[in-house]
């Protein structure tokens, strides 16, 4: 079921004029509506990631559909996308939202850690995982994340020291190009979903590093992608149910040849893996 939204934090910065909204959940989204200036489709590709992801195990916000009333917009005009001197309104509905980790008043969120950090966050091999995930989907954007600090839970076997301690944790977030955004194709490239900190890469040295997400890519159900079909809205589909069918093949088709796009990042300019011989 939807979560209504009901007031408006900020806009975020980005090409597809995602909106912070708080919602009736307790919980605050970053919304990219259907009338985003990237394209309808990028919120069904959204959907679909965030599906597979969580049956991946990687770490992502949570998704959820949000609906915006009429009384809503009214009360929050503010609420638009800008073309140029142009002012687009919001149709009431659904739309994508991606869940902000906790309020943004108590919450810091970066798009970005220097590499010291980097290194040091909880959860920094899921970005071997999601390379798997990028090549798979074929992911038109860079990979990108954000990070915060948790509190993490460091379980010792005295009760008595149980010491909750602070880190970075990264969500792997903004999959509006996976399968190269509107045009539903898989463009093949040994750069291809990279993430720009060669950092996170620096340690692999055979396929278990990719373990175990490679093996859930590569033998991923077929029960999985008809879920998150089934949970699209059929306001975002419009007229594509055939063409996302059509695409979701290819995409299941393609499972067995990751480990082949995987190994052919190594052929690009330059090699993301220095360490695997
Ligand atoms: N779940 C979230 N929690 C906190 N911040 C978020 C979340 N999702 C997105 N953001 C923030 O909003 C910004 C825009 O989101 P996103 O990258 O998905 O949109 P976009 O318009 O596709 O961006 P671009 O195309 O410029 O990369 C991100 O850079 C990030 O700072
Ligand atoms: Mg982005």
């Amino acid at each position: 079921m939807p979560v209504e939204a009901i007031r408006l934090v900020r806009k975020m910065r980005g090409g597809a004029q995602a909106h912070l909204l708080e919602c009736a959940d307790g919980h605050f989204y970053v919304v990219k509506f259907l009338n985003n200036p990237q394209h309808r489709r990028i919120l069904i590709n959204e959907w679909i990631a965030s599906v597979f992801l969580n049956y991946l195990q990687i770490s992502a916000p949570a998704a959820a559909i949000v609906n915006l009333s009429a009384e809503f917009l009214e009360s929050n005009p503010e609420v638009h996308i800008q073309l140029g001197t142009r002012h687009l309104g919001v149709e009431p509905g659904w739309h994508f939202g991606s869940r902000y980790p906790g309020d943004p008043a108590k919450v810091m969120v970066y798009d970005f850690l220097p590499d010291l950090l980097l290194d040091k966050v909880v959860n920094v091999a899921e970005f071997l995982g999601v390379l798997a995930f990028d090549k798979w989907m074929g992911n038109a954007d860079a990979r990108q994340s954000i990070f915060f600090r948790a509190r993490l839970r460091q379980w010792s076997p005295s009760p008595a020291e149980q010491s909750p301690r602070a880190g970075f944790v990264a969500h792997m977030m903004d999959h509006g190009y996976v399968f190269d955004g509107p045009h539903w194709i898989f463009p093949d490239s040994p750069l291809q979903g990279l993430y720009f900190r060669p950092s996170v890469y620096q340690h692999v040295r055979s396929w278990d590093d990719f373990q175990p997400w490679l093996d859930r890519v590569v033998h991923f159900p077929e029960e999985v992608v008809d879920e998150a079909q089934k949970q699209i809205p059929p306001h975002w589909l419009a007229e594509d149910a055939a063409a996302l069918e059509a695409m979701l093949a290819k995409l299941m088709s393609r499972r067995k040849r990751v480990p082949d796009l995987i190994r052919e990042s190594r052929r690009g300019r330059v090699n993301p893996f220095p360490e695997w011989k």
